[in-house]
């Protein structure tokens, strides 16, 4: 079709064509915007790696960039275990993973519940897949959950009284890894394990000064571990007695600051194990950043949580679609990380941006002596907060017990008869 248009044109002149002038023009916009548009897709993934019977556990499985590599890591055969704040019997979840199994054509894909703004949802699976015997085979760790509030947004407090930024985005891993790490340390020498956490541009402009920055009240006050004042501004998931201020937009970026500077430490720390057999260890830990992309939480936060930040989305619409990536481009450089060849040997430790190693911007990230602050400050806010969780749930079943034994004991010491139940008709005879 195009070419007898073609040797028309020459031979009569674009006059004799219809429409050509207005398409010659049009034309290189067409181009420019194509051109454009591959650009801001980033790079593509090319490495492969045989993925059947590799056991990948996920965290923000369920949408954005993690749903896609999800379902990438799924199509080439991996067991999929994600772990997801919704009940395995919740119905979106329980249809989320029965569409992932039947268009990957894969079975082995499962759910398993961590909230990961609460420790103690943390701990308590954590804790289970440690206490197996034999340890569990586990291949791949991809923590994608993350949470990031519009500047125009309240600060969210978890049920742990910190700031969900920081919680999500930061202490989560810290203590999902620390609790874990046996269970990696323990992985045969021959196996490839890899732990890729997802950060973003926004480290390389972010403060780390663990003794000023605001997500919780032990933070600002190390010595004295009890909550400061309630912001009454702040919108808690639910009502807890501390409520961090509001410390602008800079905790985002802290807090994947801090992440990276963890990561760097816990390859330190998976390096320095000496293993039984005397081999040396299998686990290499790599930082990802996806690019920016098109997600629901882009979104979120690029409308500011409101109508009217909706409505302006809307109408820039194919701005947004020019410039950020799919979810399926921002999962490349991921699925670069876990299938690349080469990081599967040597010290780990690396970065990842655009399919490719880079180097970190901060050099605080392979300070020993700050990942060493961090570490010992993750670890105390940890354990105050556990240590406070475990009381406030104490409390509540003692309530919850004095509230029963008010009602269930009848004054007889049996148990209160339901009327019209067998039983009550029974002793009514
Ligand atoms: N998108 C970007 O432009 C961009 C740029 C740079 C870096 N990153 C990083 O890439 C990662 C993925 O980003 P994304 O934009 O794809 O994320 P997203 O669309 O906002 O998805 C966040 C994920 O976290 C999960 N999650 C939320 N609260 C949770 C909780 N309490 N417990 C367990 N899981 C929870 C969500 O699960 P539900 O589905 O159940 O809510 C969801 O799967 C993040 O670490 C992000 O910081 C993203």
């Amino acid at each position: 079709m195009p070419i007898p248009i073609i040797v028309q044109g020459v031979q009569d002149g674009l006059s004799s064509i219809p429409h050509a002038y207005s398409v010659l023009k049009v034309a290189p916009w067409v181009l420019l915007l194509a051109a454009l548009k591959y650009y801001f897709g980033g790079a593509r993934n090319s490495s492969e790696r045989v993925m059947h019977s590799k056991v990948v556990m996920v965290t923000g499985g369920t949408s954005g960039i993690g749903a896609s590599v999800v379902h990438e890591l799924a199509s080439r055969g991996a067991q999929v275990i994600l772990l997801t704040q919704h009940a395995p019997s919740d119905i979106f979840l329980v249809e989320y993973i029965e569409d992932l199994r039947k268009s990957t054509g894969n079975q082995l894909i499962y759910a398993e519940q961590v909230d990961l703004t609460s420790l103690h949802s943390i701990r308590t699976f954590a804790t289970k897949w440690i206490d197996n015997v034999p340890p569990r085979r586990l291949d791949m760790l991809i923590l994608c959950a993350g949470s990031s509030t519009p500047s125009s947004a309240p600060r969210r407090v978890t049920s742990d009284g910190l700031d969900e930024e920081w919680q999500m985005n930061y202490l989560s891993n810290f203590h999902l890894l620390s609790i874990l790490s046996p269970a990696l340390r323990v992985q045969p020498p021959h196996r490839d394990v890899r732990v890729i956490f997802t950060t973003c541009a926004s480290y390389i402009g972010a403060k780390l000064d663990l003794t000023s920055i605001d997500t919780a009240p032990i933070l600002s006050t190390e010595s004295d571990p009890k909550p400061k004042a309630t912001s009454k501004k702040s919108k808690s998931k639910k009502p807890t007695a501390s409520t961090p201020k509001k410390s602008g937009g800079s905790l985002f970026a802290s807090s994947k600051l801090s992440l990276m500077v963890f990561a760097h430490a816990f390859q330190q720390h998976l390096n320095a194990y000496k293993r039984p057999d005397g081999q040396p260890p299998c686990t290499r830990v790599l930082v990802v950043d996806p690019g920016f992309s098109r997600t629901p939480g882009t979104r979120r936060w690029l409308t500011g949580g409101s109508l009217w930040g909706l409505l302006f989305y809307m109408m820039t619409w194919p701005f947004w679609w020019l410039v950020l990536k799919s979810p399926q481009q921002g999962a490349q450089s991921i699925l670069y990380a876990a299938m690349e060849a080469r990081f599967g040997r040597g010290t780990g430790g690396w970065m990842i941006k655009e399919c490719q190693e880079v180097d970190f911007a901060r050099r605080e990230i392979t300070d020993e002596k700050v990942a060493k602050q961090l570490w010992e400050f993750s670890e105390k806010q940890v354990e105050v907060m556990e240590m406070e969780g475990a009381m406030r749930r104490a409390l509540a079943n003692k309530e919850k017990g004095n509230e029963e034994g008010q009602t269930a004991p009848t004054a007889s010491g049996t148990k209160e008869q339901t009327p019209g139940s067998r039983r009550s008709r029974k002793t009514n005879k």
